[in-house]
C-alpha cells in the first residue's frame, strides 16, 4: 500500500517532470526576461565561437524554476556541442568525475547542478580540470604510489546553484562568466505561460495571462504549473482562461494576489505571532514551521525577501512594514530602526 502511494507519487513527479521539459524554451528567443544575461550571453558565445575556442565556464545562481538548468542547454546547443549533466552530490567519489572529465569532447559543455554539494575531495579535481585543462590521477598507493597527469579536451563547465554564498572561493574564482538569475517581472512571466500556453493548446486571453503572472513569485516554473492548474479549472467551464477564471482558480488553489502561498503566509504569520515580529534565526523559525532550515533559505525567503516582507538583520529574520499591512497588524516602527541600524 505504502508502496503503491510511492509510485503514484513518484509517477506524479515524473510526469510533472515530463511536461516542465516539454515546455523548456528551445533557443534564445524563447528565453523570455533577464535581457543583461541574455545579451552578454550571447555575446560571450559568439565570440568564443568566432575565435574557436571554449566559452569559459559559466555559473549560474539563483532561486529554484528561474531558468538555470534551460540556460545550460541553450549554451550547449546554441555552440553546437553535446550537454553532459551531473548533480553535485551524485559525485561522491574523484573516480566518478575522472570518468565524466575523460569522456568529453573539446567544447562540449559539462553542466553540474547544485555545485554547492560536489565534496571538498572531488572539487579539488574541478580545480586543475578548469584551469588547466589537466587531470592528476593518483596511480597505487603507499610510497610506490605516483601521479598521473592526463591532459583533458577544452569544455565548457557550467555550474548551477541556488546557494552561491556556500561556494568555496578556489571555485568560484575559477568561473570567468557569473550571472545571479533575477526573479521576473509580471509583463515578463505573462510572455512566457502565453507561449507556454501556445505549446499546451490552451486558449488563454491576455487578462488572464496577467493576472496569473501576478500571482507566480516572479518564477517560470511556477507561472507554468499554475498554468497547468487552470487548464483543468478552464475544462470544467468553456475552455477559456481569462482573467475572472484566473481568479477564481487561484483563490481556490490558495494562491493569493501577491503570489504568496500557503507556506509563505505560514513562515511570515510565524514571525508576526509566535515570535513577535521578530527577530527570529532561521533554524528556530524552520522549527516551529516544520520545515527544512535550508528550503526556508533557498525556496520562500529570497521571494519575501524581494519583495520587502521579511529583512534579515544580524540577529535574525523581521517581519517588515509589508508584512504587518498584510496580515491587517499594526506596525511597530520602532524596532525595526533598532534592527535595521545593526545591519
Ligand atoms: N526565461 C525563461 N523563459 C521561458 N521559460 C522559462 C524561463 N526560465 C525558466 N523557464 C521555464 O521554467 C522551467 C524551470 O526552469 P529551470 O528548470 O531551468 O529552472 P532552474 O533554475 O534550473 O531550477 P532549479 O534550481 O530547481 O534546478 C523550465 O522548464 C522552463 O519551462
Ligand atoms: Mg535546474
Amino acid at each position: 500500500m505504502q508502496e503503491d502511494r510511492l509510485v503514484e507519487a513518484s509517477s506524479e513527479v515524473a510526469q510533472e517532470l515530463n511536461v516542465e521539459r516539454g515546455l523548456r524554451p528551445d533557443n534564445f528567443d524563447h528565453f523570455i526576461g533577464q535581457p543583461k544575461l541574455k545579451e552578454n550571453l550571447s555575446l560571450f558565445i559568439q565570440a568564443a565561437r568566432g575565435r574557436g575556442e571554449a566559452l569559459d565556464h559559466c555559473l549560474f545562481a539563483g532561486p529554484p524554476g528561474l531558468g538555470k538548468t534551460t540556460l545550460a542547454y541553450l549554451v550547449a546547443k546554441s555552440i553546437g556541442s553535446d550537454l553532459f549533466t551531473i548533480s553535485g552530490p551524485a559525485l561522491d567519489k574523484k573516480g566518478d568525475l575522472a570518468a565524466v572529465l575523460t569522456n568529453l569532447k573539446p567544447n562540449d559543455v559539462l553542466f553540474i547542478d547544485e555545485i554547492h554539494r560536489v565534496p571538498i575531495a572531488v572539487e579539488e579535481v574541478l580545480y586543475s580540470a578548469m584551469e588547466d585543462f589537466k587531470l592528476d590521477i593518483i596511480l597505487g598507493q603507499g610510497p610506490g604510489a605516483r601521479t598521473m597527469r592526463i591532459d583533458l579536451p577544452h569544455f565548457t563547465l557550467i555550474g548551477a546553484t541556488t546557494r552561491s554564498g556556500l561556494l568555496s572561493t578556489p571555485l568560484r574564482d575559477r568561473f570567468g562568466i557569473n550571472f545571479v538569475l533575477e526573479f521576473y517581472q509580471p509583463e515578463e512571466l505573462a510572455q512566457i505561460i502565453t507561449q507556454s500556453a501556445t505549446r499546451l493548446g490552451i486558449t488563454l486571453e491576455a487578462s488572464g495571462a496577467l493576472e496569473l503572472a501576478k500571482r507566480s513569485r516572479g518564477t517560470p516554473r511556477i507561472a507554468n504549473r499554475l498554468l497547468r492548474r487552470l487548464r483543468d479549472f478552464a475544462e470544467m467551464s468553456g475552455g477559456v482562461v481569462n482573467a475572472a477564471l484566473a481568479k477564481h482558480a487561484l483563490k481556490a488553489l490558495d494562491v493569493d494576489e501577491s503570489g504568496l502561498d500557503g507556506m509563505d503566509k505560514k513562515i511570515l504569520l510565524t514571525i508576526l505571532e509566535k515570535f513577535d515580529g521578530g527577530p527570529v534565526g532561521l533554524d528556530t523559525l524552520a522549527s516551529a514551521i516544520g520545515e527544512e532550515a535550508q528550503t526556508i533559505e533557498d525556496v520562500y525567503e529570497p521571494y519575501l525577501l524581494q519583495q520587502g516582507f521579511i529583512h534579515r538583520t544580524p540577529r535574525g529574520r523581521i517581519a517588515a512594514r509589508r508584512a504587518y499591512e498584510y496580515f491587517g497588524k499594526t506596525f511597530i516602527d520602532s524596532k525595526q530602526v533598532e534592527l535595521q541600524f545593526q545591519t
